[in-house]
């Protein structure tokens, strides 16, 4: 498979093909994604919850987020890689988010980052792009500011709201930001504001009209313990989490009943060898 660079991504956008985009947050779950051809793989703050078990995203340290990225670089060999900056490493200053964007990149081994935020973080996304670094843009609802938001909440539903996300669109791609998140906002909303745009929308809860969609991989693919609840917009694609499960269960069964390991499992020894070892 080819490598996806920013050029791929700008041609599929143009000739109107979706994007693809999927979380991941270390070896095998970037290897994963890049199999299935995914053509975009994010290391999301997510992995705060996902794979560190953390009540949520503000808790993640960059230098966590960095070694998650250069796993997930030595798995995915064909996606485009993005990296989340996390909560306080890029919001004190655009120099500030710059330094943070280099070193994610460089100890990070990511394509880009990505970082939260409209219009007021238009001066970091450009200090960011003038230095070569890719930013994917996110807007709408951004968790890491859900204190400040008031939970886990819809963005876009009044025209103010609407207004300020197309505002805050268009700032992010006037500052230089290749394409933009756009969580948890109404369809028709999402739609619009990528049709006003040049630049991508990638989609999370935010209907069928952007340019490309994005999941959380341990949701999508069903690798959390059961009677967890979903968002209203993941599609639960898969049950990993039984399947490993049951693998388990059925090994615990297995050696607790001595019928693993057989003896095809097994490494054989010559009889004379034995008999000798034996005596
Ligand atoms: O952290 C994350 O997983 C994300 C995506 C859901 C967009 O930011
Ligand atoms: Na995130």
């Amino acid at each position: 498979r080819k490598k996806v660079t920013i050029p791929t991504l700008q041609a599929m956008h143009k000739r109107n093909e979706p994007i693809t985009m999927i979380t991941a947050h270390d070896f095998p779950s970037a290897h994963v994604a890049d199999q299935a051809g995914m053509d975009m793989v994010l290391v999301g703050d997510s992995l705060a919850m996902v794979a560190l078990g953390m009540e949520d995203t503000s808790e993640v340290l960059l230098e966590e987020m960095i070694l998650h990225c250069r796993s997930v670089a030595r798995g995915a060999k064909a996606a485009f890689i993005v990296g989340d900056l996390p909560m306080g490493s890029y919001e004190v200053s655009p120099e500030h988010a710059l330094q943070s964007a280099i070193k994610m990149v460089k100890e990070g081994r990511v394509h880009a980052i990505k970082l939260e935020g409209g219009a007021e973080m238009a001066p970091a996304i450009a200090k960011i792009t003038t230095a070569g670094i890719p930013v994917l843009a996110h807007i709408g609802l951004t968790p890491q500011r859900q204190n400040a938001l008031g939970g886990f909440r819809v963005q876009g539903k009044s025209t103010a709201g609407a207004l300020k996300l197309l505002a805050d669109a268009l700032a992010v791609q006037e500052a230089g930001a290749f394409a933009v998140v756009l969580e948890a906002v109404p369809a028709e909303v999402a739609a619009l504001v990528t049709k006003k745009l040049r630049i991508p929308t990638i989609g999370i809860g935010a209907g069928n009209g952007c340019s490309g969609q994005v999941l959380v991989q341990v949701d999508m693919s069903g690798n959390f313990p059961p009677g967890r609840s979903l968002p209203k917009f993941v599609k639960q694609f898969g049950d990993v989490w039984s399947e490993a499960r049951r693998a388990i269960e059925q090994y615990r069964t297995e050696v607790k009943g001595r019928s693993y390991p057989a003896s095809e499992h097994t490494y054989p020894m010559p009889k004379e060898a034995y008999t000798e070892f034996e005596r």
